[in-house]
């Protein structure tokens, strides 16, 4: 890759040691620091802050210029003229298909969309208040025993029946979560539909009447869908692949990265804006939050602002934001909420300390607002994100199954009890 290298001087240790640099096609170059071990050492860095932990082709972020890149192209450019399965097709196969290849690919996922007629009973195990979030985790993974002619992982055909059942699947069990939680009949898939088109459908539709999908809101689901299709290697992504190292099947793996994005740090900030904006509840008390989010003794932060990566607006929160308006102004929204939304996004951009940390509103922020404002119910935000996610993940996953990999298997600092002797239990004191 490269004969760049930088040589490491310890204390206590004679020879130096040398670490090759590598240099990507973009980014800051890594250091190799797996020789370091048959030193004696291992590197320290929680949260994996500053730890290229692969090696990728898919996506490419710069957080200090908000730009973000799959496969090279801008997400500003995929949003104005690909749609969420054209790029779904980027993400997994590297170029942007043909006319021929793209017809091909979405005929087959609109083939697989129905699922096995058994889930169905698999449902009625949860119970009729369980979070959609909480449906999702056990039932994505319980695909691997309903669809066991898709789980040999060194079978690339597998990889891609896979592949093509979770893309597939997704929106149908996104949707039948949403309406086992409201006590109405699961729809089945429409093929006829668009991806998004089809989610609507089964998300709002109901079998006593035709579907009315307005046009405005599939296409700003499909953009939605399409805005967070892939983010490099967020802690999802890492999870699934982590998962993944171990030879686990696809289904498995995607139900792990379900479960890591559900939290609020990560995919569980669109459902946790919404709940911050309900409990702000008037403009009037918008400074009073605000105040408590800059107060380090208030574990109180402002959802839907910051990020790990972007030091700088996240390019997906402008696109977002412009649909967002869009969709208000279409749809003649006029929600108070939405008024607290603005103001507070008004005051954050002016703040200092906000402008210090650079906390820009991140895709979260947005994507609550127009979710909101299509109808969808808070509940439901983080599993539209798990949708348009799992081409990401399966990306990654196919990616590192398909090269050369090992069993992710990170070390620690030790800072326990040194090796100590067995205190038989009539001998045994209450600690401290
Ligand atoms: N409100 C108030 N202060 C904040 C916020 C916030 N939302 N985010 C970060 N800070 C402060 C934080 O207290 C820290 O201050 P100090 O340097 O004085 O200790 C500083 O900014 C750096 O924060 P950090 O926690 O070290 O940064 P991180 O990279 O570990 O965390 C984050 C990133 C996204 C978890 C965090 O910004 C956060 O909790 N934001 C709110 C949750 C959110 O909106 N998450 C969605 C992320 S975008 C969607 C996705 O990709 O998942």
């Amino acid at each position: 890759m490269s004969d760049k290298k930088a040589t490491l001087k310890i204390d206590g240790i004679d020879e130096p040691i040398d670490l090759p640099i590598y240099s990507g096609t973009l980014g800051p170059d890594v250091l190799d620091v797996g020789g370091l071990t048959g030193k004696g050492l291992f590197t320290y860095d929680p949260g994996f802050v500053s730890t290229a932990s692969c090696e990728s082709q898919i996506t490419f972020i710069d957080g200090g210029k908000g730009v973000l890149l799959h496969r090279g192209y801008p997400i500003e450019q995929l949003a104005e003229h690909s749609d969420y399965l054209e790029t779904c097709y980027l993400l997994l196969y590297g170029e942007l298909p043909t006319a021929e290849q793209k017809a091909s690919f979405v005929g087959t996922v609109h083939k697989h969309t129905m699922v096995h007629e058994q889930i169905r009973t698999f449902f009625n195990g949860f119970r009729r208040d369980a979070h959609p979030m909480a449906i999702m985790c056990g039932v994505v993974g319980a695909l691997s025993a309903f669809y066991h002619d898709s789980l040999e992982i060194s079978d690339e055909h597998h990889r891609q029946i896979a592949a093509f059942r979770l893309i597939a699947k997704m929106p149908t069990l996104a949707a039948m979560s949403y309406k086992f939680s409201i006590g109405q009949p699961f729809m089945y898939p429409d093929n006829s539909l668009s991806y998004a088109e089809n989610f609507l459908h089964m998300m709002f539709g109901n079998p006593c009447e035709p579907s009315n999908i307005s046009p405005v809101l599939a296409t700003a689901m499909d953009r939605i869908f399409l805005l967070h299709a892939d983010h490099e290697q967020n802690a999802s992504t890492s999870t699934v692949r982590l998962a993944g190292s171990s030879g686990a099947n696809p289904f498995a793996c995607i139900a792990a990265g379900i479960a890591a994005l559900w939290g609020p740090s990560h995919g569980g900030a669109n459902e946790a804006v919404l709940e911050m904006l309900q409990e702000i509840g008037d403009v009037s008390r918008i400074d009073e939050f605000v105040e408590r989010a800059k107060d380090k003794n208030d574990p109180f932060r402002l959802m839907g602002f910051g990020h790990r990566v972007y030091k700088n607006f996240d390019p997906r929160a402008k696109v977002m934001k412009e649909s967002a308006d869009e969709v208000l102004a279409e749809l003649g929204i006029d929600d108070p909420m939405l008024e607290i939304a603005k103001r507070l996004e008004e005051i954050a951009l002016s703040d200092e300390y906000f402008i210090e940390k650079k906390l820009y509103p991140n895709v979260d922020f947005y994507s609550g607002i127009i979710l909101k404002a299509m109808g969808i119910p808070t509940s439901m935000f983080t599993v539209i994100f798990a949708v348009g996610r799992t081409v990401g993940w399966i990306a990654h996953w196919n990616e590192m199954i398909s090269g050369s990999y090992r069993i992710g298997r990170p070390r620690q600092l030790y800072t326990g009890y040194t090796q100590r002797d067995f205190t038989p239990l009539d001998q045994r004191k209450p600690a401290g």
